[in-house]
C-alpha cells in the first residue's frame, strides 16, 4: 500500500532500524524493489530523482509507482530524491508522491532553512513528510558534482529541525554519491552529536559501497533511512551485459531487462536485511 514517509520514518525511529530507499527510472526497477521488498516482508522507499523524472517523465514514474506501491502487500512511500526547487516539490505532490526531500545544501544556512520552511507548510498539511539536507554530501549523481564534501554541524542541525520543522535530515558524515574511489571513512562520533541534539530521523546517502560493519554502526545512532543507487545501477547494468555477451544474437528487449530485474531484486534483498527493515512490514 501506498503510505506517508511520515508513517515509515516513525515506525523506524522507534523500532530502531533503517529503511531502505533506493532510486527508480523505469518499470523494471520499480518490480524489482517491490518484489523484494514484499519477499523480505519490509516497508520501502521507492524514490525519484529530477533527473529520473526528467528521463521517464513525471506523470509516467508516478503512475508506476503509485500502481506498485498500491498493490504491494507491504507499506511503500514514493519520495522525490533531491528536490532543489519548491516548484519541483509542488508537482511531486501533485503527482501523488507521498514523501519528499527539499535539498538546500547548496544554498546559505539561512536559504535552506527559508526554502525548506517553504516546502514544510506546503507538504505537512498533505500528510508528506519532508526531508532536508545540511552540509554537503559530495560525489555525483544525475551529473551534479560536489567536490567539496562539508560535514553536517551538530549544533546547526539542532537550530534547522527546530526551525524548519522537518520529518527527516539528511547528514553529510562522510559518504559520496556513485562509486568510492577509497573506503569511506564514516564520522560516528559526529552522527551520535546530530542524533543527540536533533531527536529527528537521520538519512544516510551514498550508501552504496558503504562496508556492512559501518552501515550496522551507523543505523543505532539514528540512521532510520539508507539511500542506494549506484548499486542497483552496477548489478543491472552487469546482467544485461551479460547476455549481451553471451547471446549476442538476443533481440528481445525482455531477455535482457528480465534478468537485470532479476539481479537488482537480489541486491535489494541483502539491503532491506543489512539495514534492519526486513520483516518490520
Ligand atoms: P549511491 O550513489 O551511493 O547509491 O547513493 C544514492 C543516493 O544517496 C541517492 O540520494
Amino acid at each position: 500500500m501506498l503510505v506517508s514517509g511520515k508513517e515509515l520514518f516513525q515506525a523506524a525511529k522507534q523500532g530502531g532500524y533503517a529503511v531502505g530507499a533506493f532510486n527508480v527510472n523505469n518499470m523494471e526497477i520499480i518490480q524489482a524493489i517491490i518484489e523484494a521488498a514484499e519477499e523480505e516482508n519490509s516497508p520501502v522507499f521507492l524514490q525519484a530523482s529530477q533527473g529520473g523524472i526528467k528521463y521517464a517523465g513525471l506523470e509516467y514514474i508516478a503512475a508506476l509507482a503509485k500502481t506498485a506501491a498500491e498493490q504491494a502487500k507491504v507499506p511503500v512511500a514514493l519520495n522525490l530524491d533531491h528536490g532543489t526547487s519548491f516548484a519541483q516539490v509542488a508537482k511531486c505532490i501533485r503527482a501523488g508522491f507521498s514523501a519528499v526531500m527539499i535539498d538546500g545544501s547548496q544554498l546559505s544556512f539561512e536559504d535552506n532553512i527559508a526554502i525548506t520552511q517553504k516546502v514544510v507548510d506546503m507538504a505537512a498539511p498533505c500528510g508528506v513528510s519532508v526531508e532536508a539536507e545540511l552540509g554537503k554530501i559530495g560525489g555525483t549523481e544525475d551529473d551534479i558534482s560536489v567536490a567539496e564534501a562539508v560535514f553536517t554541524d551538530p549544533d546547526e542541525a539542532a537550530e534547522f529541525v527546530e526551525r524548519t520543522k522537518i520529518d527527516a535530515l539528511a547528514v553529510a558524515i562522510g559518504t559520496a554519491h556513485g562509486v568510492y574511489k577509497g573506503e569511506p571513512k564514516l564520522d560516528f562520533a559526529r552522527l551520535e552529536q546530530i542524533r543527540n541534539a536533533t531527536n529527528i530521523p537521520l538519512v544516510l546517502h551514498g550508501a552504496s559501497g558503504v562496508p556492512e560493519e559501518a552501515i550496522r554502526k551507523a543505523v543505532p545512532l539514528g540512521i532510520c533511512k539508507i539511500n542506494i543507487d549506484t548499486e542497483l545501477r552496477q548489478a543491472f547494468t552487469k546482467a544485461v551485459q551479460e547476455v549481451v555477451h553471451t547471446k549476442p544474437q538476443e533481440f528481445d528487449p525482455r531477455k535482457l531487462l528480465g534478468p537485470a530485474r532479476e539481479a537488482m531484486k537480489e541486491v535489494v534483498k541483502a539491503k532491506l536485511r543489512l539495514f534492519g527493515c526486513a520483516g518490520r512490514a
